[in-house]
């Protein structure tokens, strides 16, 4: 889950899009037609999930900026996209988020990238492109619900969300914190902010994204430091067996988060 390998975002990216709110979303589409030939620009993109998924929103014309910082996913991304009633350009950019050397844009989108990042990056992000609408889908909130029920659940999701706390590159990352305090700036700085929750609910036929993320789980480096080995295999196993029998259920929070400036 740490490494974002073409594989894991591929994964992914069928629960990302039906989790991600359709309201938020109509938001979206009913605010892009007044603009013509958006430009948008999509931070920690990776091959693209979210671009694939926002477009067919916004219209025709469109001119996404899409940056990341690995060569490979983004060597996935396409020139150009059109679907009925949409068209986009695409132009990557290899760089490290943390140097903010990007275009204005009129949207400034990103997914499943919030819980990676500080609290000061966010700031600056906000205040780097002031009035432009923000648009954070599938940011990690922090539940997870299993079921059934094991007695290793509290140390090993306990362990899990301070991993997620850990620095990845630009900061002490916000993990679970990542849709409040966004939010929050984001209102402090102007905006309306609207969100809604895009859990994974994953069953049976999620079964090979269950185990990816129960396996991340399982390999997240606070949850080899603070919980022991044979109780983090146990759980692990066990788990894996309640995917296995078709009797687990796994929910895991996340939050869509759309902002738009308040005088329009
Ligand atoms: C969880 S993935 C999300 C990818 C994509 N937005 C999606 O929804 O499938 C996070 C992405 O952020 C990128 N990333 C993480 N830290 C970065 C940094 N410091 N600079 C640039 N990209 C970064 C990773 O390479 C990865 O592609």
């Amino acid at each position: 889950m740490g490494d974002f390998t073409a594989d894991w975002l591929a994964l992914r990216e069928a629960a990302d899009a039906r989790s991600r709110d359709r309201g938020l979303l109509r938001l979206l589409e009913t605010w892009a037609p007044e603009r013509s030939g958006l430009s948008v620009l999509d931070l920690g993109c990776g091959s693209g999930a979210n671009l694939r998924a926002l477009a067919p929103y916004l219209g025709v014309g469109q001119r996404w900026t899409a940056v990341d910082h690995d060569p490979a996913l983004l060597a996935r991304l396409p020139a150009q996209l059109s679907g009925a009633g949409w068209s986009a350009t695409l132009e990557t950019r290899c760089a490290d988020l943390g140097g903010f050397d990007w275009p204005a844009a009129d949207l400034v989108t990103a997914s499943a990238l919030l819980d990676l990042v500080s609290e000061r990056w966010l700031e600056d992000l906000i205040r780097r492109h002031p009035g432009a609408p923000f648009y954070f889908a599938l940011s990690i909130d922090g539940r997870v619900e299993l079921a059934p029920p094991h007695a290793a659940d509290g140390p090993v999701l306990d362990a899990f969300a301070a991993d997620l706390r850990g620095s990845k590159g630009l900061g002490q990352a916000l993990g679970g914190e990542a849709p409040a305090r966004a939010e929050d700036l984001l209102r402090e700085a102007g905006y309306q902010v609207a969100t809604a929750a895009s859990d994974w609910n994953l069953g049976r036929e999620d079964a090979a994204l269950a185990e990816a993320w129960l396996s991340g789980v399982t390999a997240a480096g606070e949850v080899q430091k603070q919980v022991e080995k044979s109780v983090v295999t146990n759980w692990l196993s066990s788990r894996l067996e309640d995917l296995e029998e078709g009797r687990l259920g796994l929910r895991v929070g996340h939050r869509d988060l759309l902002a738009l400036p308040l005088s329009g």
